[in-house]
């Protein structure tokens, strides 16, 4: 078992060639042919030897209520239609939300469960037929009748101040908020503090309803043979998602088994299971056939999670210098009824600035909305696009320059829990960025010209994270290595850096090494999350590496051909592309192995938390740099470039890294610009469920994003040194947007996406 627990390596810049030679280099994704060819297996692309029956969705129309009268009748009667699966005919499972210990991936997700509605787009019915059009045809032919009730579909209506919602009497504080963090801390004094605070901004942000909707959308085909349930999901993380399928369906976790070898994309919404899962499994159990049921994009946006609204309220104080005094963030959120999840917006306020007092509260309001749960770096996604906001504000009220301002406000410790951080570079992104990016010498639009010119910029925290994980190393007679483990890849380069880090620690070349994920047979790992992927399971690839080498030690140690070696030359032993170097001789992997009467060598390696996990604080830093062009007649804003500089420990590949930090700045940009899911309170149904509909910028909409890495190895984190980046990109970026957008217009828009007629109401306005 290797823990993360290493000597003091602060202030120390470890290059990434000091880590290992391969690491760090942007090679090409080994997946990638596969993928462009078509070669590489989507949840609902694999055959499980018998063409599958196709399930399709009959959503409720209504957010609660008690389904009276289902009639199936003309359904069933409609050519190809096998079974319409109801909650009258679908087999027992595990009440909704038990056990409550195995956490909400692990717990019951029972469907169809019982005559109730849990929100709009719940399914009631199941059509299963030979074909999807056939399923589909008689879906529609399925008459259900459904005695609704009122209920609470989002939180605060526009008319509600943030102080009445927060007296709400059904407000609950959650019992933790993700990622384990407390739904209230604080440090010092913030009431004292914010009360004799010479500068002050009081403002309410607000962040509209969000989804992922990955480019594959979410699907399962499940064959049962009545024993064992095997199971192709697209998933972020596997192991969980067998627990969740024994819990719901009653079977024994042994008899389920589940593969997710390639994921197009996962953003948090397949972390755990959803409906496709369940009710292709139920459809498979009642019909001994191989069902498959895909979400319509329609559905992903009611089938699988979204992210809540939030308003947050933030507060900051400052003295006559400009110092932060008093931080003060509440935020109010809605939680699925019976899911136990709530979004840490407060964290960045927490981790960001140091302050004498500060103070962070959550709470979250019921309602019957499909399951809101994790959508990329939950939390501080939403939470660093209200907060870095603000911080702009509170530089502007102080008349200091926004990157004088956060330099001048950094913290020399955990603000809040006073851990020293593993690694702290905020300061040394902002400065680079600052140099990079040329901030000081912005200059604004000269009078009169057609587009009006704006500078923003932004930090970017996120929380480092280590989870257990454990992978398994074979090497084979022809001195090839297979690496086993049950990460997922979804879309992030999973299987490249496991190949780089296995590559480099065996001295092998990355053709010499296959990567195989996504399965539930193999090693346990953290799977891909919380940007905590690379770094957890990379660390127990490396740690089964370096076992695979003692194993390959100890038999050379007994090798009739290294007889005449000395125990130092064998310790330096080398693999080298089928053939093992030690001293000037060198022999095969095959000679050794037939030796030792071995096929293959094989060794398991493992990580997890240690004490640098909980005496340090861990996170990830940035910053990003942004300038825009803003319409004078229309208020159309275009981004005109973007500079953002990361500094998140080793990196493991420079390509495919950049292009999670690419990728995390155009969704900040979008939460800037452009997401909104519209809800129509009456129905609690969205209404705009496809990607016509709900906004995200195309290529024209991007500049080029100028990334940059600050490299610099935290071996507190873990073994490789690594931190969480995933997430990264997406902190900060939109609000680094919202500021410029505010430089140049003068109009500060509190209520995301800044849309044009946000800002021609205020222009007008002003205009008398
Ligand atoms: Mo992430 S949003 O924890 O997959």
């Amino acid at each position: 078992m290797t823990t993360p627990n290493h000597p003091t390596m602060s202030g120390t810049t470890v290059q990434q060639e000091d880590i290992a030679p391969g690491i760090g280099q942007g090679i090409d994704r080994v997946d990638g042919p596969a993928k462009v060819q078509g070669r590489a297996s989507y949840a609902a692309e694999h055959s499980l030897g018998q063409r599958p029956l196709e399930g399709w969705i009959v959503e409720a129309s209504v957010p609660a209520g008690l389904i009276t009268n289902i009639d199936c009748s003309e359904a069933e009667r409609c050519e190809g239609v096998v079974r319409v699966l109801t909650h009258e005919n679908v087999p027992e499972q595990m009440l909704y939300g038990d056990p409550a210990d195995a956490g909400r991936f692990g717990q019951s997700h029972a469907v169809m469960q019982g005559r109730g509605i849990r929100y709009h787009g719940y399914p009631v019915a199941l059509v299963v037929a030979e074909t999807l059009e056939q399923a589909r045809h008689a879906a529609k032919r399925v008459r259900v009748e459904i005695d609704s009730a009122e209920v609470r579909v989002a939180v605060g209506a526009s008319d509600r101040s943030f102080e009445e919602l927060w007296q709400h009497p059904e407000l609950q504080t959650p019992e933790s908020l993700d990622g384990g963090l407390e739904p209230d801390a604080a440090s010092g004094d913030f009431e004292s503090q914010w009360s004799e605070a010479v500068h002050k901004v009081d403002v309410c942000y607000q962040t509209p309803n969000q989804v992922s909707a990955a480019m594959e959308p979410h699907a399962t085909i499940a064959s049962y043979d009545g024993d064992k349930l095997t199971v192709y999901c697209s998933l972020q993380v596997i192991a969980s998602a067998v627990e969740g399928l024994a819990n719901t369906l009653k079977l024994d976790p042994a008899k389920v088994e589940v593969n997710s070898p390639f994921v197009g994309g996962g953003f948090g919404s397949k972390l755990g299971i959803h409906n496709d899962a369940v009710l292709a499994c139920l459809a498979t159990m009642v019909l001994k056939r191989p069902v498959r049921v895909v979400q319509t994009r329609r559905n992903v946006f009611s089938n699988a999670p979204h992210r809540g609204s939030s308003m947050q309220h933030i507060r900051l104080g400052m003295d006559a210098s400009g110092k932060l005094v008093a931080i003060g963030h509440d935020s109010i959120m809605p939680a699925a009824h019976g899911y136990p999840f709530a979004e840490a917006t407060g964290a960045c306020a927490r981790a960001s600035y140091s302050a004498a007092g500060i103070r962070s509260r959550h709470r979250v309001l019921p309602v019957n909305m499909p399951v809101l749960d994790s959508t990329r770096a939950p939390g501080d996604a939403i939470g660093t696009l209200a907060f870095e906001a603000a911080i702009d504000e509170a530089a502007r009220v102080c008349g200091i320059d926004p990157l004088d301002f956060r330099l001048n406000n950094m913290p020399d410790k955990h603000p809040v829990n006073g851990q020293p951080f593993s690694s702290h570079d905020l300061a040394g992104c902002l400065r680079e960025g600052a140099e990079r990016f040329g901030w000081a010498r912005r200059s604004k639009a000269e009078a009169g010209a057609r587009k009006l010119k704006g500078f923003g910029m932004a930090s970017a925290v996120r929380v480092n994270m280590l989870v257990k994980s454990a992978a398994e190393v074979e090497l084979d007679r022809t001195g090839a290595v297979v690496v086993r483990t049950d990460m997922t890849d979804i879309g992030t380069g999973s299987y490249t850096i496991l190949a780089q880090i296995a590559a480099a620690e065996l001295g092998l070349r990355v053709d010499d090494v296959t990567v195989k994920l996504g399965r539930s047979t193999f090693p346990t790992s953290s799977g891909s999350g919380g940007s905590f992927g690379a770094g957890s399971t990379g660390s127990a690839v490396q740690a089964a590496c370096q076992n695979l080498r003692r194993e390959l030690i100890k038999h050379l140690n007994e090798a009739p051909q290294c007889a005449h070696l000395s125990k130092n030359a064998i310790d330096s032993a080398q693999l080298s592309g089928g053939r093992i170097l030690v001293d000037n001789e060198s022999f095969s992997v095959q000679s050794l192995l037939e030796s030792a009467d071995l096929d293959t060598l094989c060794a398991q390696g493992q990580i997890e938390p240690g004490e640098d996990h909980d005496n340090y604080a861990q996170s990830s830093w940035g910053a990003h740099f942004v300038e825009i062009s803003v319409d004078r007649d229309t208020a159309e804003i275009t981004v005109d470039r973007i500079t953002t500089v990361v500094s998140a420990g080793t990196i493991f590949n420079q390509k495919t890294a950049a292009s999670q930090v690419k990728g995390g700045v155009v969704w900040g940009l979008s939460y800037a610009l452009r997401e909104e899911l519209m809800l129509d309170e009456r129905y609690g149904a969205f209404m705009n469920r496809d990607l016509a509909e709900y906004h995200i910028p195309v290529n024209r909409d991007v500049p080029d994003i100028d990334c940059h890495f600050r490299i610099q190895a935290d071996f507190r984190s873990n073994p490789l040194g690594s931190k969480g980046i995933g997430e990264l990109g997406i902190c900060g970026a939109g609000a680094a947007i919202a500021n410029a957008v505010f430089d140049a217009t003068g109009v500060r828009v509190r209520h995301f996406p800044i849309t044009l007629d946000k800002i021609l109401e205020k222009w007008e306005a002003e205009a008398g």
